[in-house]
């Protein structure tokens, strides 16, 4: 099937199968600034991808949707990886984490967090890195590039700390999630590797790990279970309430509250919600 609409952004490309619709700028919006930020760690805005690793889980594709900017389940899902993270002696701040959620129009979210917990082994290679951005950007911009962000873009695509996300729903119960480590063009080799060892060997915190990792295991196992879970026909509703009356609506569109709240997976049940209805009143269905 060909697709009408393509549109690229730093290298990459995304295909829309509708004829008509808003630009690919449009539909990022103020978003933009954020996946320019990630870009920005490379002096050149592009990365390299590579092979990717890939998890299954019988689960609805948007629990992982939901999670890729949720602050707050880490505590209670991951418990086991940031316990064993204090036992061998990692640097870890299980509670009282600082940063922010973002939610946008059309359905992107950001979750936002220094990146203070860079293993002792790499540290060398991640300041040598900031301080290539110091001298490129400025201080005050800089810092703003090497914060940790997790960035979804609506409705599939992630951009974790350092390695691309894809979601591909296969069911209403099945999905595939792809994970690209993702490689800095431009930037000397030992930086690249510090963050491969950060995202491939540390039971990091942040990056989830690979397959044999412990974070993204744990995430695939409640995946699972939410879908049992919901099954139970006498819970109609969900609430996504958290951190709704702090919901600080910003000029440039964006809504910003403190990590753990909900702002992100509200914008993109809301943008669910709207694209799945203007579906059902094309095709007559105002029933839903
Ligand atoms: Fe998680």
């Amino acid at each position: 099937m060909k697709a009408p609409r393509v549109s690229t952004y730093r290298g990459m490309i995304f295909a829309s199968f509708a004829e008509t619709g808003e630009s690919l700028e449009a539909h990022f919006g103020p978003l933009k600034k954020y996946i320019a930020y990630w870009f920005d760690h490379s002096p050149v805005w592009r990365v390299t991808l590579s092979r990717p690793y890939r998890a299954v889980y019988h689960g609805n594709w948007q629990f992982q949707a939901e999670n890729s900017t949720d602050g707050w389940h880490a505590r209670y899902v991951h418990e086991s990886a940031l316990q064993m993270l204090e036992r061998f002696g990692d640097r870890c701040r299980a509670v009282g984490w600082p940063g922010c959620t973002r939610g946008f129009a059309h359905g992107h979210g950001v979750l936002e967090m220094e990146r203070n917990d860079i293993p002792p082994a790499v540290e060398e290679a991640f300041t040598e890195h900031i301080d290539v951005l110091n001298r490129r950007y400025g201080a005050e911009t800089a810092e703003q590039i090497y914060l940790r962000r997790h960035i979804a873009i609506f409705p599939n695509l992630h951009l974790m700390e350092f390695k691309f996300r894809v979601i591909q729903p296969v069911a209403v119960d099945r999905t595939i999630i792809y994970e690209y480590p993702v490689r800095l063009e431009e930037v000397p080799d030992r930086i690249n590797a510090a963050i491969f060892t950060r995202i491939a060997k540390d039971i990091s915190v942040s990056s989830g790990s690979l397959v044999a990792g412990m974070v993204n295991a744990d995430d695939v196992e409640i995946f699972g279970r939410v879908q049992s879970g919901l099954q139970a026909a006498k819970v109609p509703w969900l609430y996504l309430s958290r951190g709704l009356q702090p919901d600080e609506q910003r000029p440039t569109g964006e809504v910003v509250s403190e990590r753990t709240d909900e702002v992100p997976q509200r914008a993109f049940y809301r943008e669910w919600a709207r694209l799945m209805a203007s579906a059902a009143a094309e095709e007559g269905e105002d029933d839903l």
